[in-house]
């Protein structure tokens, strides 16, 4: 018996430790941001995770020996039921980004992915690797994505459309209902695959998602993750949810299983509604702070619907870029193609005061 209190203190020792570890991140400093550093350039969140999702996953780290099980299945029904579609809609993934990688490689053997010119290509490099071939379509002249030239592109060459919606690096969210008729017309032609990576921080996340036509049976694949909103980034968990049958093909290139403490905050943090609403707000006062730095320095920013603001500074960003790094703030040089276009990420409050006095004195 002494045995059974003895391990029992032990294993509640271990949960209290790691309970009073995840609320001093400083005592993991040299995992997370860089001291000195203000990083504006990942579009991370430091606002998260949230705090019930910390308690829960330093109760899941003390279980860590064993295979992830029914965390897994609740995780997925949890999100199920939230978004009103079955557990065989769904795809759990290590960061949305290994959604993205296995829809590019599955549909990509049948086929080349189109995509804009200028938007997310984290999955890109590998999907290369892999053999996928890309074409791209410009922009139209607002920086939006241009659905007509788009549409006009998709022949029978095309098995997927990349959408990024809002798009990353511009920040600009696609009408809801022009983007659902979209889906619904090159729907019958190609796989549409909508990245909603930055959705639950959208003026109207209901109706700028495509969500609904999964639920329609739509031929539409749509991507999130726990990075943004959620302010977990370093757990890496993300999700699909598509039609069973574009579920069932791209999580079979899903390569492993997703970690019990990743899959514990998760949980924990989907259903921290205050948290969620505190992270957006922080979110959304962050992005007014920023269009208020660009405006007072006479630069008119794209309107964001994203943790990030993106905009012309009429000269080149990577310079720009330079000079803040040197004052230890890090922001996003210029993307190929948008040489003086600059990104700035939402960081802590106090940091984009930061932000908005030194990009005021170099500019
Ligand atoms: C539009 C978009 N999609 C997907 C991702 C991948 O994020 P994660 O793999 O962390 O979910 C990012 C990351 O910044 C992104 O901006």
């Amino acid at each position: 018996m002494s045995t059974q209190v003895n391990r029992r203190n032990f294993v509640k020792t271990i949960i209290g430790s790691a309970v009073a570890l995840s609320i001093a991140p400083q005592a993991f400093a040299q995992y997370g941001p860089i001291p000195g550093k203000i990083l504006l350039r990942y579009n991370e969140n430091p606002y998260g995770p949230s705090p019930e999702g910390l308690k829960a996953g330093a109760e899941a780290a003390a279980v860590g020996a064993y295979y992830p099980e029914t965390i897994e299945s609740d995780l997925r029904t949890a999100i199920a039921t939230r978004n009103s579609v079955a557990i065989e809609n769904m795809v759990l993934s290590s960061g949305s980004n290994e959604a993205l990688h296995a829809a590019m490689v599955a549909y990509g053997k049948q086929g080349k992915v189109l995509m804009p010119s200028l938007t997310y290509d984290g999955h890109v490099a590998y999907a290369k690797r892999m053999g996928v071939e890309f074409l791209q379509v410009p922009l139209d002249k607002d920086m939006s994505i241009d659905l007509d030239a788009m549409a006009a592109a998709v022949d029978d060459s095309i098995s997927l459309v990349y959408i990024c919606n809002p798009n990353n690096p511009t920040g600009k969210a696609l009408d809801g209902d022009r983007l659902r008729a979209f889906c619904r017309a090159v729907g019958k032609k190609a796989v549409v695959l909508v990245d909603e990576a930055y959705n639950e921080v959208t003026d109207d996340p209901e109706y700028t998602s495509m969500l609904d036509l999964v639920r329609e049976g739509e031929n539409v694949f749509v991507t999130r993750t726990f990075s943004k909103i959620f302010g977990m980034a370093g757990y890496r968990i993300g999700y699909g949810i598509g039609h069973p049958d574009i579920a069932k093909l791209v999580g079979g290139h899903i390569m492993g299983s997703l970690n019990t403490v990743g899959m514990a905050t998760a949980l924990a943090s989907y259903q921290d509604e205050e948290f969620i609403a505190f992270s957006r707000g922080k979110i959304i006062e962050g992005r007014k702070m920023v269009n208020a730095t660009f405006r007072r320095n006479g630069i008119e920013p794209l309107p964001s619907q994203t943790n990030f603001v993106y905009a012309d500074i009429g000269r080149n960003a990577t310079e720009l870029a330079d000079k803040l790094a040197a004052r230890n703030i890090l922001i996003r040089g210029s993307y190929k193609g948008a040489a003086n276009y600059s990104r700035v990420s939402m960081g802590k409050l106090e940091d984009l005061e930061e932000f908005d006095r030194v990009f005021t004195e170099i500019y």
